[in-house]
């Protein structure tokens, strides 16, 4: 008998729902190919849920979600709740609550896949970014005085304490050793590069910059460290992806790389990630939002969500499961004209079929 898990499903908004039921399609496939099993609880949490009834995340609801093994969620986003609301009564509370401090997101270009990158293909668009994700400007600090008036004055601060560097960096590194391109037999070296912007913000930096030398000389001297500034890195994940392998940063330049980072690789139809406490409940989402003009037509992409299925299993030490459902990917994506919502040649539960026979 294999393994058993406890998963909350949570579909969310727009197209949160048709995107995950074709990951739990995918997974299922994968559970009785190799014999574990996801007993899964759905969550109705997110838009719908809080316009009818004025419920963000009830403490109930977060007891009983805390009762899982991993969270797998579609999105969030509601065109009649006001922006914000949602992201940070719901999203950024798990990640906060949860002490889910990595956010872990791979960029890379699957085969037949188009990047609007010309001349790069699979074997350049390939690494992964460790965002930090509990810190730094998301952490809230900051204020407003004089509102409304000529005077008004508005303060949002990036905060880091050593701790949060440390922690964030560690797992780079062993992400690095683990993943690392060398470690996949792809490239002569394991490399993490610290995306900073050590000629302006001086402070955060040069703190993140110290910790990064340091643990890297005496915890981690196999894995080779590179630094790049953030605009820097812009312009090199389009002109010279191929230089990257793992990069590691903070929360808010995360959030702004890893968008660049989607689109590289196809779109926010492919881009997968993970919001990780690697001692704790972690939870996994198509980076993409709930894309509401596409909202129950069938049409939207659902490789993302599968992904970040794949992700899941793996972070559940299901390696198989989750290495046969990439390569699963790696079979359908060829097989679509495009990853465009609507233009793939294939609906979503067809996409989804497609994976599943061939996991
Ligand atoms: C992301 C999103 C979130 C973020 C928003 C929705 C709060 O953009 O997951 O990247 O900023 O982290
Ligand atoms: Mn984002």
């Amino acid at each position: 008998m294999g393994k058993s898990y406890n998963i909350a499903v949570m579909p969310g908004d727009g197209t949160g729902p048709e995107v995950v039921g074709e990951a739990v399609k995918v997974l299922s496939a994968a559970e009785n190919k190799f014999g574990f099993t996801l007993n899964k609880t759905t969550f109705d949490l997110g838009g719908e849920r809080y316009l009818k009834t004025g419920d963000i995340l009830p403490d109930k609801d977060f007891a009983e979600l805390k009762k899982n093994d991993a969270i797998l969620l579609g999105a969030v986003g509601h065109v009649n709740v006001k922006p914000g609301i949602l992201e940070r009564g719901l999203l950024l509370k798990i990640r906060f609550e949860l002490d889910q401090y990595i956010n872990l997101r791979p960029v890379k270009l699957f085969p037949g896949v188009e990047s609007p990158i010309r001349g790069k293909g699979p074997k350049e668009i390939d690494y992964t970014v460790v965002r930090e994700n509990t810190g730094g400007l998301y952490t809230g600090f900051g204020g407003v005085a004089m509102k409304g008036t000529p005077h008004e004055v508005a303060e949002q601060c990036m905060v880091y304490n050593r701790h949060q560097v440390e922690r964030c960096l560690r797992f780079a590194f062993e992400y690095a050793r683990k993943h690392g391109k060398k470690a996949r037999g792809v490239g002569e070296n394991n490399t993490l590069a610290l995306i900073g912007k050590t000629n302006v913000l001086v402070y955060v930096f040069d703190l993140w910059e110290r910790a990064f030398h340091e643990i890297g000389e005496q915890d981690y001297p196999d894995v080779k460290r590179e630094y790049y500034h953030v605009d820097a890195t812009c312009l090199y994940m389009v002109t010279n992806p191929e230089w990257f392998d793992v990069l590691v940063t903070t929360n808010m330049f995360g959030d702004i790389i890893t968008d660049l980072g989607a689109i590289t690789q196809g779109g926010l139809g492919v881009a997968a990630g993970g919001n990780i406490n690697p001692s704790g409940l972690s939870m996994f989402e198509p980076i993409g939002g709930t894309a509401p003009s596409w909202t129950g037509k069938n049409a939207i992409n659902p490789i993302a969500a599968i992904g970040a299925g794949a992700m899941m299993l793996q972070h559940l030490g299901e390696t198989e499961a989750a290495a046969a459902i990439e390569n699963a990917i790696r079979q359908t994506t060829p097989k679509m004209k495009s990853q465009l919502a609507n233009q793939m040649g294939f609906t979503t539960t067809q996409v989804g079929d497609l994976v599943a026979a061939a996991v």
